[in-house]
């Protein structure tokens, strides 16, 4: 099972490959639907999800796709959606996580509920038996006055690594997110601060519960500024600092990271990823690619809009994103967006 485990965390970013968060619980539905006029049903859920994963010629460029535990669930024409993706030669990751709550209290720190974990070791087994090859477990962590506190990422990272160590007994490649989010106003260095507390913080909880760390592939965020802070830092300047951090703090077992794009532009999300893989910084043992929810998603909901004579324009939308976000991923943003941009 160890290297079956290694294989299938390879495989879902194979070069050229990212994942697809399409895990929106049905509250973030609410938002992003909201946006866009939908009605937040489950029909309407399913519908949009079925769009996007219908789309033609996607498993080019996407290795996996991340579901909710409604979606996990629902048919395409009969066909359970895991079935159907392992048609199409993508993978299904579900994520496990039961959402956040306040951390002590606090107004403006979380942690990930631990509710997540009862009767967790009972749910891997059925996904398992249905299709899933990967679940997702995600922290959430703000940037703040005098936050995020250490306790608060310790309590986070111990919780990625019970999560961990019982996803990998039940077979399924753990998808660990310590995401420093990135609303606010705060310079890179806070991120950085931040994010590099949580990946110590994190690799020490896998490290204490003996995970093989060859079984994972962490996710996370880019070293940026908060969205509200000016000056901006270019592509060079992120790369920099993110790989630099990487290189200080993820062990080299790690077999990939795919990035977030959090409150990032759909450009902002290619130009970055382009620019940690460009080949003269890739002396680094880790595949880099992405696990993109709005970067891939926000044109195409917009675009659908609920009407099935925009389902064929979405898609196109769906397909072009997926396949610059490949391009990115191997370092070759720009030839692919004077392509099909
Ligand atoms: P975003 O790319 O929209 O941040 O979503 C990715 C994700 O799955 C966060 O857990």
């Amino acid at each position: 099972m160890g290297e079956n485990l290694n294989q299938v965390a390879r495989a879902v970013i194979a070069p050229g490959k990212g994942i697809a968060a399409l895990d929106e619980s049905p509250n973030t539905a609410e938002k992003r639907f909201k946006e866009v006029g939908i009605p937040n049903t489950p029909e309407n859920r399913r519908d949009y999800r079925a769009l996007l994963v219908t789309t033609p010629g996607i498993e080019r460029h996407i290795g996996g796709v991340i579901l909710h535990d409604e979606t996990f669930w629902q048919e395409i024409d009969g066909v359970p959606l895991p079935a159907y993706l392992l048609s199409r030669g993508i993978s299904t990751i579900i994520k496990v996580d039961a959402g956040l709550e306040p951390f002590e209290g606090s107004q403006t720190e979380k942690v990930t509920k631990r509710t997540g974990l009862e009767g967790i070791e009972e749910r891997l087994g059925g996904y398992r038996e249905n299709g899933a090859t990967l679940t997702k477990w995600r922290a959430e962590l703000n940037v703040g006055e005098g936050f995020p506190t250490e306790r608060c990422i310790i309590a986070n990272a111990e919780l990625l690594g019970d999560y961990a160590e019982r996803s990998i007994k039940a077979g399924l490649v753990p998808i660990v997110e310590p995401e420093v989010v990135s609303h606010g106003l705060f310079d890179a260095r806070r991120t950085y601060d931040a994010s590099a507390m949580a990946l110590e913080k994190t690799f020490t909880a896998l490290r204490d519960r003996g995970i093989e760390l060859n079984h994972i592939i962490l996710k996370t965020n880019f070293v940026t500024p908060g969205e509200k802070y000016q000056p901006k830092l270019s592509a060079e300047e992120v790369a920099e600092l993110t790989l630099g951090m990487f290189k200080e703090l993820v062990p080299k077992e790690v077999p990939g990271i795919a990035f977030l794009s959090g409150g990032l532009s759909d450009g902002e999300s290619a130009a970055f990823l382009s620019a940690v893989n460009q080949s003269d910084r890739i002396d680094v043992p880790w595949i880099l690619s992405f696990s993109y929810g709005r970067a891939l998603q926000r044109e195409a909901l917009k675009a659908w809009g609920w009407k099935a004579e925009n389902a064929r324009r979405a898609q196109e939308i769906f397909a072009r994103k997926a396949e610059i976000y490949s391009a990115a991923s191997v370092g070759r943003y720009g030839i692919a967006q004077l392509r099909v941009g």
